[in-house]
């Protein structure tokens, strides 16, 4: 019976890329790479907070390359007047963890 839940678990976890352990790590991700300076999971600091964006990004099935692309390069335009400068030194595999990341803050 517990090893089905564990492997359940496993499982979900795999699927959903976002285990605990993962978004710890993405987490940490985040605040080297300086994140935070500019967002917050809930308030709107230079740029909008991660639970907005998640928000807004809801229902749209593309949102993590988007996400990923605006990380990347640098975003303008979409919330307000600042603009997020680009962030070229991260691995594509980082950018896409981060996105996923964002997408799974919840308000
Ligand atoms: C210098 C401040 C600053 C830093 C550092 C910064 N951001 Fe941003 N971010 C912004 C601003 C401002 C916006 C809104 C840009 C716009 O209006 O298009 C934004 C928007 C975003 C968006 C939404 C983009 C979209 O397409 O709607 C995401 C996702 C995001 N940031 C993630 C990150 C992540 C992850 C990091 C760290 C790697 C980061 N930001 C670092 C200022 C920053």
């Amino acid at each position: 019976m517990r090893t089905q839940v564990l492997l359940g678990l496993l499982w979900i976890g795999a699927c959903s890329q976002a285990s605990a352990a993962d978004s710890a790590a993405v987490a940490d991700l985040a605040k080297a790479s300086g994140c935070f300076s500019c967002h917050s999971a809930k308030e709107k600091i230079v740029g909008p907070a991660f639970s907005s964006i998640a928000e807004k990004y809801a229902g749209e099935k593309d949102a993590v390359s988007t996400l990923t692309q605006s990380i990347q390069r640098g975003s303008q335009g979409k919330w307000g007047r600042i603009a997020m400068p680009a962030h070229a030194s991260l691995s594509n595999d980082e950018l896409k963890s981060l996105a996923t990341w964002v997408m799974s803050n919840k308000p």
